[in-house]
């Protein structure tokens, strides 16, 4: 059974999730987080459905094997791909996952023009396909996959020139078109919207939607009765299925804060060690 003091489980392909984590302690800083970071297979973007299916069900055992109380999905890509398997598979656990936020862009847009950046794989999903039918409808929507840039934040670099000449080939042709809304359909993508904002201009408005996912996740919380009642400042543990050194040095960078790192080994595809 769960209860009230246990963490909330929160996973991404790596470092993409801490953009969620960040907004969970800021809404809810009494919840103790457990955070793991599949850096061991980082980026999810190109792989496969099954692939990415077979992961995140790993991954939810080894949540739920710390005592997960709910379980955030902080990855559009792994949400695309396998948020549906995840519910079918674990129908007693509940799951937060991401969604670009098409919805708030095609709300707020004067122009009627919207860019979405986010991976192929969230592009192809059923997932996007339905949030752009029931939102989407009347507006325009140019969307982007960054190649790279993904990996330029696992590797820390949020204001590279390589990092800017990817975010410009994505941008430069959306603001000709003449959007005036960019959603962020990849959790790893809120940590280079200072050089986003750069590129676009104050006039563009660029969606990030970790806080509202943030503010689901305590409304699920409170549906359920699981809200931690106490007040002392809340534990975050990480673990990384990559180098535990490496995601240390960026915690600082990402979250500013810094942390332990756990690293653990994937047995297969499916089974944390
Ligand atoms: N943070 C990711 C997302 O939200 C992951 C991208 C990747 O691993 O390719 O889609």
């Amino acid at each position: 059974m769960s209860s009230q003091t246990n963490p909330i489980g929160v996973f991404d392909s790596g470092v993409g999730g801490l953009s969620v984590l960040r907004s969970i302690r800021e809404q809810m800083p009494a919840e103790d987080v457990i955070y793991f970071g599949d850096q061991g297979h980082v980026p999810y973007g190109a792989r496969s459905m099954v692939q990415i299916q077979n992961f995140s069900e790993g991954i939810t055992r080894f949540l739920l094997k710390h005592d997960s109380k709910i379980i955030v999905v902080a990855c559009n890509t792994a949400s695309a791909a396998a948020l549906k398997y995840l519910r079918a598979t674990f129908p007693e656990v509940s799951f937060v996952g991401m969604e670009p936020a098409v919805k708030p862009a095609a709300e707020k847009t004067q122009t009627g023009k919207v860019g979405v950046l986010a991976t192929p794989a969230t592009f192809q999903g059923a997932l996007y396909a339905s949030v752009v039918e029931r939102f989407g409808a009347d507006v325009e929507l140019f969307q982007h996959t960054c190649p790279g840039l993904v990996s330029q934040i696992e590797a820390g670099e949020l204001d590279s020139p390589k990092t800017r000449a990817i975010l410009e080939e994505a941008l430069l042709p959306m603001l000709e078109k003449n959007i005036d809304t960019v959603v962020l359909g990849c959790t790893h993508y809120p940590f280079v919207i200072p050089l986003i904002e750069q590129i676009v201009g104050e006039n563009v408005r660029v969606i990030d939607p970790a806080p509202s996912v943030a503010r689901q996740a305590e409304r699920l919380l409170e549906v359920r009765g699981l809200i931690n009642p106490g007040s002392r400042d809340a534990r975050v543990r990480f673990f990384t299925s990559g180098d535990s050194t490496s995601m240390k040095s960026l915690l600082p960078l990402l979250l500013g804060t810094d942390g332990e790192v756990e690293s653990v080994k994937w047995k297969n595809d499916r089974e944390i060690q």
